[in-house]
């Protein structure tokens, strides 16, 4: 055992995979149930596209939040993992007739409209099966967020949402539709957020639309901020659990709820980032002419991030205690961009040795491909390994 890994139990298997510690995972959750819990009008969800591995889903369901889905795909996990179908929200940008179809046999909690012709074709969908389907507006808001520009969704130039001058006619569009029924406003302005102004200029944002909602006598039952709290990827020691309570606070301070309100919000990366390492093998340790390498049998296909948003996980060598030396650690990939990392200082590496890249928790496992013809990455518990 070095540090927190089971190092033993890892030899046995076969990498690379996914290694989650639950107990990271379920310290996260009872921090969130205390700081949201402050608050009698909060409400969480869990953004199933972070990580959608059954066992991790049944954690989460076991400590009480919704979930929010994208796909049918992602409704049927969610369902399946046990989720009540009254605590599912279905988000999305291209809602198929079969997904929309699932979402209102499953009589789900609201689905999140982003366009007038999906809210047309939802009704149509409703009125077939002689239901009414509950319905939020995801509004643009145009904020910008200080994130990785393929993670920021809230500007106006982004393909999500409604505009806010589109609003109003959609509301009044929604208004003559009688297999629909608005019932809240719908926001999520980017990932990776770490600077709480950004959660700011969105409340300011929700505030002024309520106002011009509230002078039509409009109040929504509900609001959803979304998600987008960051996580801290580099921290030398060990991985820490987001700051909730400045999260939540922030929310309370800043957003104007009317007393019958109640504000949702959709966390992904910041539930189960943390929880998550991928643990592989070192393949080859390779002298190129100024530097050597580290050649381990993952790559980009196992987890994508840094090649595809230049981010940054930890790397340790978790079997070596050997000095320090300085390596480019590669995947086998046959892409350039297939790097986890340059000028890494680890303990001296060899053949064999088994490395972990740290906060792997989210949009890891889920977004592995198996290009190259490669085999998709297991995936264990830390329950599973003991
Ligand atoms: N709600 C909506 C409408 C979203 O689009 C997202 C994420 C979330 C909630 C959850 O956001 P979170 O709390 O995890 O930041 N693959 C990228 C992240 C893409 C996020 C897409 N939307 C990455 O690896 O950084």
């Amino acid at each position: 055992m070095k540090g927190t890994f089971p190092v033993n139990k890892f030899r046995e298997l076969e990498t690379p995979f996914y290694y989650y510690d639950v107990n990271v995972l379920r310290e996260t959750l009872s921090c969130i149930n205390k700081e949201a819990g402050k608050y009698n009008n909060f409400c969480v969800h869990y953004a199933v596209k972070a990580n959608a591995n059954h066992k991790i889903l049944t954690i989460i369901r076991e400590n009480g939040l919704g979930a929010d889905c994208v796909s049918g795909g992602e409704i049927r996990a969610a369902v399946k993992a046990g989720f009540p179908t009254n605590k599912i929200v279905y988000a999305g940008v291209g809602k198929t007739d079969w997904e929309i179809n699932l979402g209102l046999d499953y009589d789900i909690f609201c689905f999140n409209v982003e366009s007038v012709p999906e809210l047309e074709i939802i009704n149509e969908l409703a009125a077939a099966k002689g239901k009414v389907a509950r319905v939020a507006f995801r509004i643009n808001p145009n904020v910008g967020a200080h994130t990785h520009a393929n993670i920021t969704t809230g500007l106006a130039e982004n393909k999500f949402g409604i505009s806010m001058e589109d609003m109003d006619r959609v509301i009044d569009m929604a208004e003559t539709l009688p297999n629909v029924k608005f019932v809240g406003l719908h926001f999520h302005i980017g990932s990776q957020i770490v600077d709480m102004g950004d959660f700011v200029a969105l409340c300011n944002r929700v505030n002024e639309l309520q106002e011009k909602l509230y002078a039509r006598q409009i109040i929504v039952e509900h609001i959803n901020v979304g998600g987008g709290l960051g996580i801290d990827y580099s921290h030398p020691n060990r991985q820490p659990i987001p700051n909730f309570a400045e999260y939540f606070s922030t929310y309370h301070k800043h957003l104007k709820l009317r007393p019958q309100q109640t504000l949702h919000f959709e966390l992904g990366r910041a539930v189960v980032g943390q929880c998550g390492s991928l643990i592989s093998k070192v393949i080859y340790v390779k002298q190129g002419t100024n530097k050597q390498f580290a050649i381990l049998d993952a790559g980009m296909t196992d987890l994508i991030r840094p090649a595809l948003y230049q981010a940054y996980h930890k790397i340790e060598n978790i079997t070596s205690d050997e000095a320090i030396e300085t390596y480019d650690v590669v995947g086998p990939i046959c892409e350039s961009s297939d790097v986890f990392g340059k000028a890494i200082d680890l303990n001296k590496v060899h053949r064999g040795d088994l490395f972990a890249l740290r906060s792997a928790g989210a949009y890891g496992e889920i977004m592995a491909s198996a290009y190259n013809c490669r085999t998709l990455p297991q995936a264990y518990t830390s329950e599973e390994l003991v």
